[in-house]
């Protein structure tokens, strides 16, 4: 299995390229599905996770042509209404394509997405939506049905707050008969650049981006040309390995505001950074001061960068609570950072104390899922030594060509393809 192998220590200096949102490119191609024209999405990342769903489309009989940094897609027919389900297990985010399944073709059959370890995934707030909306649901072994003649608008209540679920609902809703309001709806910014696309494409949606969105379904909606935003995720990563690993790190092709209480936690830290349009500038930190974090939906600080945070204050002075009230899993890859030298209690499934600055040593560890993954690289990055990191097709999911990206930095990480 290749895994990665990291000598730390170097300061990194130079610049570095955001790629499009994975979490927005995964929505895009799923949001295609409702319309029988082209979609082209520009500004698109070819990673684990947009490859399968994109495979997944394509098992769908959808037409896909992937280009340099853009990938069209036009669902003039959809041949079947079951998801592969081995490419669901892989992809969590796949329960998405339920939502314009239905709408389309009235009908879906899958099997619970797999994905991620990061905590319990449950559904049941996209199987309540869907049935709001005239859906009737039944089982067939693992796997379930969802069918409706034509789906009906609805009053979508949120009991938590969802992503993904937003996201589906409002996909499910473009085409329904009537009007669908959502209630305490995401506000994550992939969301209401998505709703302003559907909105040229024909779609009447309003709200997004707010906790009450309103879709009024329409007959069909056209193609178009979409340009993915930042992926927000890799900026705040980014940001976090300039203070880490820096000399000077510039960010390219960012938004800044997308990751505003990343920052704001970083500059009480007392780290050096300095914002422009669409670029951010990060000096290597010399001396951090502790800071608590506790995640939030958007625009609160982004579980998503809870575990690059949590590296972070292994090297400030003092002690840190990190609360992660999203997920209950995501907490886990602090046993490989104490392996590495660092200071961190788990005082539940939602809450570690951090005591440092501790120094890391490199040793062999494995990624349990993309987002800890990453955060071990960074490990591996500042750590004494070498240090060997397993099962990076969890890295590959959400990090595009991420040890080139990183070479250009001056950062001494090698892609070894052993055969064992
Ligand atoms: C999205 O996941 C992102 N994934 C996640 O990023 C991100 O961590 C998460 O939002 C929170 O920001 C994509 O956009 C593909 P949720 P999502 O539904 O939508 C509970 C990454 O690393 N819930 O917002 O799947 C759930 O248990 C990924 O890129 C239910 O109870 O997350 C959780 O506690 C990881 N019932 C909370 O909602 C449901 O039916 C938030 O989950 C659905 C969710």
């Amino acid at each position: 299995m290749p895994y990665f192998e990291i000598i730390g220590g170097k300061k990194l200096n130079g610049e570095i390229e955001v790629k499009g949102a994975k979490n927005a490119a995964l929505k895009a191609v799923a949001v295609a599905l409702l319309s029988r024209e082209k979609w082209t999405i520009t500004n698109f990342p070819f990673i684990e996770d947009t490859n399968r769903i994109l495979e997944m489309v394509e098992d769908l009989g959808v037409k896909v042509v992937r280009g340099d940094n853009q990938v069209e897609i036009q669902a003039k027919s959809i041949k079947k209404n079951s998801l592969d389900k081995n490419l669901t297990k892989k992809l969590r985010a796949s329960i998405i394509l339920a939502g314009p399944m239905l709408a389309r073709t009235g009908k879906v059959e899958m099997y619970h997405p797999g994905g991620c370890v990061i905590g319990k995934r449950p559904i049941d707030m996209f199987l309540d939506g869907f049935q709001k909306m005239g859906a009737k649901f039944s089982r067939r072994g693992d796997e379930f049905i969802l069918s409706a003649g034509k789906l009906s608008g609805a009053n979508i209540f949120f009991p938590k707050i969802s992503v993904t679920g937003t996201e589906t609902m409002m996909m499910a809703a473009v085409l329904a008969r009537g009007e669908t309001i959502l209630e305490n709806a995401a506000m994550e910014p992939e969301i209401p650049t998505l709703a302003d696309f559907l909105n040229k494409c024909g779609a009447k949606i309003s709200g997004a981006g707010t906790p009450t969105i309103r879709i009024k379904g329409v007959k069909n909606i056209g193609g178009g040309k979409l340009e993915l935003i930042p992926d927000r995720i890799e900026t705040g990563t980014f940001a976090i390995l300039g203070a880490l690993a820096g000399g000077k790190i510039k960010i390219k092709k960012c938004n800044p505001d997308h990751i505003r209480s990343l920052l704001i936690k970083m500059e009480k830290a007392g780290v050096k950074f300095e914002e422009r349009e669409n670029e951010l500038i990060v000096w290597g930190a010399k001396k951090m001061k502790a800071v608590d974090i506790s995640t939030h939906e958007y625009p609160g600080f982004a579980t998503d960068l809870q575990p690059p945070f949590t590296l972070l204050m292994t090297q400030a002075k003092g002690t840190s609570l990190i609360h992660d009230s999203i997920f209950d899993g995501r907490l886990m890859f602090t046993d490989a950072l104490n392996l590495m030298g660092a200071n961190i209690i788990m005082n539940d499934p939602h809450r570690v104390t951090v005591n440092g600055p501790a120094k890391l040593h490199g040793r062999k560890i494995a990624s349990p899922d993309l987002r800890a993954g990453i955060t071990l690289v960074l490990a591996g990055l500042i750590a004494e030594g070498k240090t060997r990191i397993e099962n990076i097709y969890q890295i590959d999911r959400g990090y595009e060509k991420i040890e080139e990206r990183l070479q250009k930095l001056g950062a001494d990480i090698k892609r070894i393809n052993s055969k064992s």
